[in-house]
């Protein structure tokens, strides 16, 4: 049974707000995906997904989060399962429902989602981090509500939160790892920064302020960089073809790896 999410917009009850049928365009793909004979060549991979925002504290009510809907590593996982891999998937605080027969670990903070892809990083063999980790945590989160101080400004301390991807990369043993960067500006340049400084094998980014593009949509359009620079630029599609096309990718890195390593 493949079920489709509800849409967000004016409801027949005349309040506005998700419950509205999918549009054509995500049941037609839906369809099609459904009609399409899936290849299981995940089938010896064990895939590792992250997925949705993180929150950090500033009292015991407030946090601090992102825009991140946690759609993108929701296909991704879906698309890896199709494929017959074992999917383990981390997410952070999202409204989806986690999706049947996947190793779903719901955590909240970078911290705990840190831990949790630390315990599964071993035994996987592909890495994908689409997750929106926050940068930045409030110093010392408040252990009872904080109060008004009439208009008075209030300024919260940040301490960074630890760079997931870094610290694997440290302990990697043959994972391929892909990141994700979400950029406004520079899109380009940053991703290729990001993709060396994180010791990442691939990057997909995105610029988040295309129309169909950004935090919370069903579609995205993304460029895929290596090492060596651009890989496919993907036009603009429902994220279950995108997740398609970005496994389709890392199947034929994987594929040429093992081939030198044959030859070597
Ligand atoms: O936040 P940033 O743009 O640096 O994220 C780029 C990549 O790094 C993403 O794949 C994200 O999941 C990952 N990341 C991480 N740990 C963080 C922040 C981001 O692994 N603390």
């Amino acid at each position: 049974v493949e079920s489709l999410d509800p849409e967000f917009g004016s409801r027949a009850s005349g309040h506005i707000g998700w419950g509205r049928f999918p549009s054509e365009e995500p049941i037609m793909s839906a369809i099609i995906s459904l009609l399409t004979i899936i290849p299981s060549d995940y089938r010896n991979e064990v895939v590792l997904i992250t997925a949705g925002p993180t929150h950090e504290a500033i009292d015991p009510v407030r946090y601090i989060a992102n825009r991140s809907s946690g759609k993108m590593g929701y296909a991704l996982a879906q698309a890896a399962q199709k494929r017959k891999a074992k999917v383990v998937l981390v997410i952070g605080p999202t409204s989806l429902t986690p999706p049947p027969g996947i190793h779903t670990i719901p955590v909240t903070t970078a911290e705990e989602m840190r831990d949790a892809v630390h315990k599964h990083f071993e035994r996987a063999t592909v890495v994908i981090m689409p997750a929106a980790v926050a940068d930045y945590r409030p110093d010392q989160p408040a252990e009872t509500k904080l109060k008004k101080q009439g208009q008075e400004p209030m300024s919260l301390k940040l301490s960074s939160t630890p760079d997931i991807l870094t610290s694997l990369a440290l302990q990697k043993s043959g994972q391929f790892m892909v990141g994700f960067a979400a950029e406004t500006d520079n899109l380009i340049e940053e991703a290729t920064r990001k993709l060396k400084a994180k010791g990442l094998d691939m990057i997909v980014a995105n610029d988040v302020t295309k129309p169909g593009a950004g935090f919370g949509s069903d579609t995205n359009a993304a460029v895929v960089l290596d090492t060596h620079g651009i890989v496919e630029d993907i036009p603009l599609m429902p994220k279950r073809d995108m997740a398609m096309k970005i496994l389709d990718i890392i199947r034929l890195r994987l594929d040429h790896q093992k081939q030198t390593l044959h030859t070597v």
